[in-house]
C-alpha cells in the first residue's frame, strides 16, 4: 500500500508512522487520517508487527485538524459527513501505540496523542487544545481524554483558555510517559516499543484491552456527545469569523452569535 501523506516502515517488530505533512506542520487533513488508520489496522493484522510508533518531525507532532478543508462548511455538511468516526477505529487496535511527538501537540494532534497509549515527548513539545481560539472546540474526543487524562480543573483552563502547556506540566498531569532532550526523543520511544515487542505479543494486546475497560469507561458516550456540539459549531457565526482569521493570520472578532 502507497500513502501519500504518511512514512510507514516495518523494523524489529515496530511499525513506525511518521505523519508527513511538514509545510502544514502535520495538520491533519482527511486523507492523512484515514492512511494513519488503513496502515495502523493493516499492521494490526500483520504478526510481524508488535507495537507502533507513531511520529512527526522536532517542529510538530500535528497542529490539529486542517482548518482550511472544514472553514467554509456548514454544520449539516459537518454532520454528514461524520469526517472524526474514523478517529473511532483507532481505539480498536489491539497492539499499543507510542506517540513520539516534539514541538506543536494541538487540537487534533493532542487527540491524536491522547489516543495513543503512551507518550514521549521532546523538551520542546508544547500540547494543548486551542480550538476556543476558532470559535469551535475539539471534536476528536479532546474534552473527553482530556479531563480523564489531567482531571477536570487542568482540562477546563486548556480547553477554555487554549493555552498550551509545557512537556513538563503534561509530565507533572501524567499527560506523558518521559520528557527527553530532542534529539533522542525518537530513538526513547522505539527503544520502548523494542522492549514491549519483545513481550508476549497474547499477554500484551490482554493487557492493553483491559487498561482501555479500566479508563475507557463513559468514553463513547462522551465522544460522541462532543462530537456533535463539534459539527453544531459550524452553525454559528463565530467559527466562521474565527477560522476565516485563523486562514487570513489575522485577530477574530468573536460575537456570540
Ligand atoms: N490546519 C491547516 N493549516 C495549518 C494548521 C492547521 N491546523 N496549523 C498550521 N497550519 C499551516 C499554516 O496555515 C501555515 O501555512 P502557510 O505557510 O501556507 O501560511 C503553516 O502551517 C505554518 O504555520 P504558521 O505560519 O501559523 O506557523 P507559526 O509558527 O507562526 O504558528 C501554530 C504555529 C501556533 C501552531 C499555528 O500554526 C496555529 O495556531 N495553528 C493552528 C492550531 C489549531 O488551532 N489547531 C486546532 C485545529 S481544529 C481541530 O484540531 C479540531 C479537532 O478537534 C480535531
Amino acid at each position: 500500500m502507497t500513502y501519500t501523506h504518511i512514512l510507514v516502515t516495518i523494523d524489529q517488530g515496530v511499525g513506525l508512522i511518521t505523519l508527513n505533512r511538514p509545510k502544514v506542520l502535520n495538520a491533519l487533513n482527511t486523507e492523512l487520517i484515514e492512511e494513519l488508520v488503513n496502515a495502523l489496522e493493516k499492521m494490526d493484522r500483520d504478526e510481524s508487527v508488535r507495537v507502533f510508533v507513531i511520529t512527526g518531525n522536532e517542529r510538530a507532532f500535528a497542529a490539529g485538524a486542517d482548518i482550511g478543508e472544514m472553514a467554509n462548511e456548514t454544520a449539516i455538511q459537518m454532520l454528514l459527513k461524520d469526517q472524526f468516526a474514523v478517529w473511532d477505529r483507532i481505539a480498536h487496535v489491539s497492539k499499543p501505540i507510542i506517540a513520539a511527538v516534539s514541538g506543536f501537540v494541538l487540537g487534533g494532534g493532542c487527540e491524536l496523542m491522547m489516543s495513543c497509549d503512551m507518550v514521549i515527548a521532546s523538551e520542546s513539545t508544547k500540547i494543548g487544545q486551542p480550538e476556543i481560539k476558532l470559535g469551535v472546540m475539539p471534536g476528536a474526543g479532546g474534552t473527553q481524554r482530556l479531563a480523564h487524562a489531567v482531571g477536570k480543573v487542568k482540562a477546563m483552563e486548556m480547553l477554555l483558555t487554549g493555552e498550551p502547556i509545557t512537556a513538563s506540566e503534561a509530565l507533572r498531569y501524567g499527560l506523558i510517559n518521559r520528557v527527553v532532550p530532542i534529539e533522542v526523543y525518537l530513538d526513547e520511544a522505539l527503544k520502548l516499543a523494542r522492549q514491549i515487542a519483545s513481550q508476549p505479543p497474547i499477554a500484551v494486546q490482554m493487557i492493553k484491552k483491559a487498561v482501555h475497560k479500566a479508563v475507557g469507561h463513559g468514553l463513547d458516550e462522551g465522544i460522541a456527545y462532543e462530537r456533535n456540539c463539534f459539527y453544531l459549531l459550524f452553525a454559528s457565526e463565530d467559527q466562521t469569523e474565527g477560522m476565516q482569521a485563523f486562514m487570513n493570520k489575522r485577530k477574530p472578532n468573536f460575537t456570540g452569535r
